[in-house]
């Protein structure tokens, strides 16, 4: 009798122990604690919160609860997630030194791509190198100039190709198109060779082991969340990216030695032909460094450029008014029968504020790539984050703030043309590309080539929808994963304009 009367007592003063224990744990450092968060369950912590739906609109709804900086618990990691300007520029302003390191997902680990590519290696003297020949060998103003005839070839045959296929009223997947035309860009630009073809499927190989080893680094994958299995590849996720990355080197390998063994003496001016070249360039003799920085070239490059076409042809086609705006200000501005140049995009008022609305509202890399503290930072006022934790960058959620964005759910071009913002990384309301040092590596690229490749689809044709099929079926569903693409592609039908 006396033992169940003392049993209430004992329950107690237990649960009052757990409750201190978990209090004391979250008030780490100086009298701050860890970011609230939902309570976690045990063992998956609060995956079952994140991974069912798309997981920057469930991250989305719980920064609504708590607040613009919040902790998760996935499985037996710990994950800070930001989801407003200010938190953002805490992170990557403030401390930007501090968080400018990777959170490495165990599928870039598949033959050391993440030792040695510049978007996971930490900011150390190696990185510095691989981004300095980014910044010099290939997207300098200068290198940028002497290569824009490599991107106005193939976009002339992207458009030639469009031109061909209105003739017989053929019904085009936009985003394979653009792959294509984007990932022949980059293999003219290192190999003076088309790696695919917009004109044969079976072409499409490299397109799809790209595809494959994106979806296989940025899918949810158990060895990140439990690292005790990554020995295993429970999923089996790192296996399949070994095997495409596998694939493509050989590709590579195909090609250097080639060159190396002198059988196309013709020079090129392309990457290849300047690797035996300055100090830089040394590190590019090592086959792995080098086929890592080729393979980063083509999955960080190919399907972000791609999805961010995608994304705007479907708005435009969605709203015809703004499709015919656009179109009146390209013939308006470009002489009758010159091709779109390059040179021409700064006069498109209009068009520029399109893309920015577009990467507004469908930011391709709806989270940055994840960074790590490397030490305890304080955050804010109140918070502290504790050194290795993972920091996610909701960045779709950032560009959709309520408090900054009227009506942010609207695609509404028309927004840019009262309010100049600039989307290279200094404003975090607006950061496509991300922010701070760790900032996108192909921005110069993309910001050329990208709104290049929309004027000419947009120039020499008008677009219509499949058959039977009105702008208000357009599915405007994402898919999983970065880059976020459209989940049924955009698929539409060139008539000559
Ligand atoms: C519309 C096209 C593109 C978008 C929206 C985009 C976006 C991004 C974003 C958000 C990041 C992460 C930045 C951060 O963590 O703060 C990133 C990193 C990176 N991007 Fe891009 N990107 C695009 C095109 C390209 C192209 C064309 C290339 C190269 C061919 C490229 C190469 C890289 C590299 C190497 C990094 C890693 C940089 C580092 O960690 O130091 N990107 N990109």
């Amino acid at each position: 009798m006396e033992a169940i009367s003392w049993a209430p007592l004992v329950l107690a003063l237990f649960s009052i122990l757990i409750i201190r224990t978990i209090a004391i744990g979250r008030r780490l450092h100086k009298g701050r604690t860890l970011p609230p968060g939902p309570r976690p369950l045990p063992i998956i912590g609060n995956l079952h919160q994140v991974f069912d739906g798309m997981p920057h609109r469930c991250l989305a709804r719980l920064a609504e609860k708590y607040g613009p900086i919040m902790t998760l618990r996935f499985g037996q990691t710990t994950t800070v997630v930001i989801s407003s300007p200010d938190m953002a520029r805490e992170v990557l302003q403030k401390h930007d030194q501090a968080f400018s390191y990777r959170a490495i997902p165990d599928a870039i680990r598949a033959l050391r791509h993440g030792d040695l590519s510049v978007a996971w290696l930490p900011p150390n003297p190696e990185w510095r190198n691989l981004r300095m020949i980014y910044n010099t060998e290939l997207f300098s103003t200068k290198r940028l100039e002497s290569t824009k005839v490599v991107r106005a070839q193939q976009v002339r045959e992207l458009i030639s190709y469009v031109s061909e296929c209105c003739l017989s009223r053929k019904t085009l997947n936009i985003g394979e198109l653009v792959s294509v035309t984007i990932l022949n860009v980059l293999s003219r630009t290192i190999f003076s060779v088309d790696l695919s073809d917009l004109r044969s499927e079976s072409s499409l190989e490299v397109v799809q082991l790209v595809q494959t080893i994106m979806k296989g680094t940025s899918e949810p994958n158990l060895a990140d969340f439990f690292p005790w299995l990554k020995v295993l590849d429970p999923l089996g996720v790192r296996r399949r990216v070994t095997k495409s990355m596998k694939k493509l080197h050989d590709i590579f390998d195909e090609h250097v030695d080639r060159r190396l063994r002198g059988e196309d003496a013709t020079p090129h001016d392309d990457l290849l032909d300047r690797l035996p070249h300055g100090d830089k360039m040394e590190c590019m003799h090592d086959r792995f460094i080098r086929n890592a920085f080729f393979t980063e070239l083509f999955i960080a490059g190919t399907e972000t450029s791609a999805n961010t076409v995608e994304w705007t042809m479907a708005e435009l086609l969605r709203n015809p008014v703004m499709m015919a705006k656009v179109k009146e200000e390209i013939e308006r501005m470009i002489e009758p029968g010159k091709e779109v140049e390059e040179s021409d995009i700064e006069k498109l008022h209009y068009l520029q504020a399109v893309m920015k609305e577009s990467f507004r509202l469908h930011p391709t890399a709806a989270f940055l790539l994840p960074r790590r503290a490397e030490r305890t930072v304080d955050v804010g006022d109140h918070y502290v984050v504790p050194e290795g934790t993972r920091v996610v960058i909701n960045n779709w959620v950032i560009s959709r703030d309520k408090r900054v964005w009227e009506d942010p759910e609207v695609f509404s071009p028309e927004r840019f043309l009262k309010k100049d913002i600039d989307i290279r990384g200094r404003e975090f309301e607006l950061m496509p590309f991300g922010s701070g040092r760790r900032i996108c590596a192909g921005l110069q690229l993309a910001v050329r080539m990208v709104p290049l490749i929309i004027a000419s689809l947009l120039r020499g044709f008008d677009w219509q929808l499949p058959e039977g099929m009105g702008p208000e079926d357009i599915d405007m569903r994402e898919t999983q994963g970065i880059p976020v693409a459209m989940a049924v592609p955009l698929r539409a039908v060139p008539l000559a304009a």
